[in-house]
């Protein structure tokens, strides 16, 4: 097969058979395709779309690209959750140990920053000492010991997600349903899980920008998840403004820490408790919602799921401690204030993903260093009552330069309107019925 006459026909519109795509992800995986040539076949894949089939077909060479879990003899239900991206989400922080806390197994294998979305990873290696690439065998044990273990796409499960996640990242080629749905759906399918809940993000900063585009994102998913014997339940929430009150690296794992300690914000808690509760009512562990919530908040009263989320660091050589410690802190702070009275509205959460990416909570080329002392605390947001001169951002960095840059970008983040808006954050949360 010719690699370019591939992409010709992907160019062209042209459904490629299990063969043709199976052979180029073995390519690719081999180093015998450049980058070029998968970032055109990326970009020809993003404007003409794939047929259900292709989809199916190129998640199947994606999990085979490399090794896959097996939790079959477990007696736990093996579950795991995952969401399409979005500015300030670290409900997978607090879901994961939770989670483990009421008796599933979850193995999960979550992503870096995607353009302007915030990287579990990335945040997780704000601790220091947080390994996220170990051995298959490594992996097993920790999920095996703590019911839980949190790692980045490695060499040797789905591998091809990771080369492929770097250069669409780069190269304007992420907001593609099938490449979204593959992406995903390829690193849960190899995880060897039962069932999954899916954060579908819907608005200004969300890779789907309409609830339309997400339900049919959402379509997709649940189709490969049939396809492949994954129960898989979805939840569409708004991105229209950041979730929490803080957004970055290091300080999204004390906010993480909060919600563990029933000092949470509301808006992240109620997303962390409606896709907890689904999967469990998914599981069976109870028959309804409300105490599947009663079940989820009890191993926060008690202190478990804190503790839970300590061992889990501990055991994948974090120090705690040392990320929680005043040494830590960021040296230069900023802030942006109100240019009037009234009410917070139309947040533009896009651009401030693309602040915090300037200040070095993102990639913008696959070198780039991190600054995990970065990030911005929300004082309002959508609905807040300010005063002119109020601060709305507190925005921290340990370079000031990067600080004056982000500061420009996110005066024009907010407006400030007479009348209180409206905002709904949990935008449905039905099961996808096709
Ligand atoms: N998360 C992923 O793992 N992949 C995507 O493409 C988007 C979000």
């Amino acid at each position: 097969m010719i690699p370019s006459e591939i992409i010709a026909r992907k160019r062209d519109g042209i459904a490629l058979s299990r063969q043709e795509l199976t052979w180029f992800i073995e390519q690719f995986i081999n180093n015998e395709l450049t980058n070029s040539q998968m970032a055109a076949m990326l970009m020809a894949i993003y404007f003409k779309g794939m047929t259900e089939d292709e989809t199916i077909f190129l998640v199947e060479a994606m999990i085979n690209s490399g090794a896959t879990l097996d939790f079959s003899g477990n007696k736990k239900y093996v579950a795991d959750k995952h969401s399409t991206g979005g500015i300030g989400d670290k409900v997978s922080l607090i879901l994961v140990p939770l989670l483990a806390c009421i008796g599933m197994t979850v193995p999960m294998i979550a992503g870096r920053g995607l353009e302007f979305t915030g990287g579990t990873i990335d945040k997780l290696e704000s601790i220091p000492g947080f390994k996220t690439n170990p051995t298959l065998e490594q992996f097993s044990a920790w999920v095996k010991l703590n019911g839980c273990a949190i790692i980045g796409q490695t060499q040797q499960i789905c591998p091809v997600d990771n080369k492929l996640y770097s250069l669409r990242n780069v190269t304007a080629t992420v907001p593609s349903i099938p490449l979204i749905c593959s992406s995903i759906m390829s690193k849960k399918i190899a995880e060897g899980v039962q069932g999954l809940i899916l954060d579908i993000k819907i608005g200004k900063g969300a890779f789907m920008k309409t609830i339309d585009q997400g339900q049919e994102l959402g379509e997709w998913m649940y189709k490969i998840g049939k396809a492949f014997n994954l129960n898989t339940d979805i939840v569409f929430t708004s991105m229209d403004q950041p979730l929490g009150r803080l957004a970055g690296l290091r300080c999204e794992i004390i906010e993480t820490m909060d919600c563990l300690n029933g000092n949470g914000p509301k808006d992240t808690m109620e997303v962390v408790l409606e896709l907890g509760s689904r999967l469990i009512l998914q599981a069976g562990l109870t028959d309804n919602i409300s105490s599947a919530n009663d079940l989820l908040i009890s191993h926060i009263e008690n202190g478990t799921a804190d503790a839970k989320f300590r061992e889990m660091i501990s055991c994948q050589g974090g120090d705690i401690e040392k990320c929680l410690s005043k040494v830590m802190k960021p040296e230069y702070e900023q802030s942006v204030t109100a240019y009037n009275d009234g009410f917070i509205h139309n947040m533009e959460t896009e651009k401030i993903g693309w602040a915090l990416v300037e200040m070095g909570c993102g990639h913008k080329s696959t070198h780039d260093e991190l600054d995990y002392s970065a990030g911005i605390e929300f004082l309002a947001k959508t609905g807040d009552r300010v005063k002119k001169d109020d601060p709305v951002y507190r925005v921290f960095s340990a370079n000031n330069a990067r600080i004056e840059k982000a500061i420009e970008m996110l005066k024009s983040t907010f407006s400030i309107s007479k009348n209180k808006p409206e905002f709904s954050l949990i935008l449905d949360s039905t099961d996808v019925s096709l």
